[in-house]
């Protein structure tokens, strides 16, 4: 596909997916507060109706006051509303938007340095990976059903085998990338194959006047509380791309391992909260990873440059010319692109100069550019960079 209409098709994705996720995770973490703050109702009638909790609350200038059965409902309403489409539109969207990103455009998926794949291959890999740990994660759930903390424990380790696994395979952003959609995955999953279904058992044998299993119930709460805990380490999986610090590290899984970490603490605090216990040292923890990641993930100082000669800025010039204006032009050459990534355009000296750090960041700092080493940089080029950018830096110091 042209790669201008590769970038229509990404914004509106992704504009989609923001918006679904709100709405599904907005959903979920509404029913997990409601769940948490209900109170046993005190009027007769509604214990009587089998009401087991109930609360008040103003919202946009009404009064609203839920109700929650300890089963079931005597009588099945007539319009009963689901939660559902939250969740697929947000999963489908989201696999559209990973095929437009890192499907179609080179450099993305792949990185040389990690495994030379073919494209093809690697797109199977991606999508074989994401299964199988869905399945695993199915297979987990079912063997620890009623476990206590190993129902979290397993999967959790889970999580850390996948990203590994990614991180062996795959670019190490895509890694991330994938690593979190793996996630993702398990939640559509769970609303599709488990809560869901489980619902429509119950409110089936409820029009057949049978008592609904509570087994489903179980379940049904089950992945709930999993989905709770995963949303939050999925939308920073999700996020963390647009960071080159965090996935250009020698052992990067364990970067997203960490951060993830700090998620779940931190949405373990407030399910506490709403119980009315603050556990403060959750968000001290949290804090205190994200410290120690911040401090292990920090660039190397960069040894002094040596001097650079006359030819330094012509010959800087010449090998951008050579390794990122395919991509970063007007009109780039690169198949998949249509305008320059990051609004950045090096074809001409006076942007070179303007972007100096950007480029010194991009290039040997975090190492990211050129994308994938598609180009094939070589280490010369980079050192040239570096003196390059020292000796500017320098001047302006100097000045
Ligand atoms: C295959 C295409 C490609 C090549 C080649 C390439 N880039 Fe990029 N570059 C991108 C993309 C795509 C982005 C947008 C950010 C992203 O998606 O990670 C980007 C972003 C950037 C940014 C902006 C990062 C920021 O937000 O500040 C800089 C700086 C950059 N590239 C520098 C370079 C330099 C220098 C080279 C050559 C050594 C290069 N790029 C080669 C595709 C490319």
């Amino acid at each position: 596909m042209d790669g201008y209409w590769l970038d229509w098709a990404g914004l509106l994705l992704r504009w989609l997916h923001v918006v679904a996720a709100i709405a599904w995770i907005g959903a979920s973490f509404y029913f997990v507060w409601l769940d948490n703050h209900l109170t046993p109702p005190q009027s007769p009638a509604l214990q009587a109706k089998g009401v087991s909790g109930e609360l008040w609350a103003i919202h946009g200038g009404g009064f609203y006051n839920p109700q929650k059965y300890r089963l079931a409902p005597p009588v099945l309403p007539e319009k009963l509303h689901w939660f559902r489409w939250e969740a697929y539109t947000t999963w489908l969207s989201g696999m559209a938007l990973l095929a437009a990103l890192y499907f179609v455009r080179p450099g993305y998926l792949v990185d040389p340095a990690v495994a030379a794949l073919p494209q093809r291959e690697a797109i199977l890999l991606a999508l074989g990976g994401m299964l199988l740990g869905t399945l695993l994660y199915e297979a987990v759930c079912r063997l620890l059903a009623g476990r206590g903390g190993l129902q979290a424990i397993v999967p959790a380790g889970l999580v850390g085998a996948i990203s590994f696994s990614f991180s062996q395979v795959f670019a190490a952003r895509a890694a991330f990338l994938l690593t979190g959609a793996t996630l993702a995955c398990w939640m559509a999953w769970n609303v599709l194959w488990v809560i869901i279904p489980g619902q429509r058992r119950m409110v089936a044998a409820m029009a057949a006047r049978q008592e609904p299993a509570a087994e489903d119930g179980l379940r049904g709460k089950q992945r709930s509380v999993h989905n709770n805990y995963l949303a939050l380490p999925v939308v920073l999986a999700m996020i963390s791309n647009h960071y080159a610090f965090l996935y250009q590290q020698a052992q990067s899984w364990l970067v997203l391992c960490g951060l993830m970490s700090a998620g779940v603490l931190i949405r373990h605090f407030f399910n506490r909260r709403h119980h009315g216990v603050s556990d403060w040292r959750l968000p001290a923890g949290a804090c205190l990873l994200l410290a120690l990641l911040a401090w292990r993930v920090a660039p190397e100082p960069v040894s002094a440059p040596s001097p650079v000669s006359e030819g330094d800025a012509v010959r800087v010039q010449r090998v951008l010319a050579e390794r990122c204006v395919s991509c970063h032009a007007a009109r780039p050459t690169q198949a998949g692109f249509s305008s320059p990534p990051a609004g950045l355009r090096l074809d001409d000296q006076g942007a070179i100069a303007a972007n100096a750090a950007r480029i010194h960041q991009q290039v040997v700092l975090s190492r990211t550019m050129p994308l994938a080493n598609l180009t094939q940089m070589t280490e010369e080029e980079r050192q040239l960079i570096a003196r390059w950018f020292g000796a500017q830096a320098g001047a302006e110091g100097g000045r």
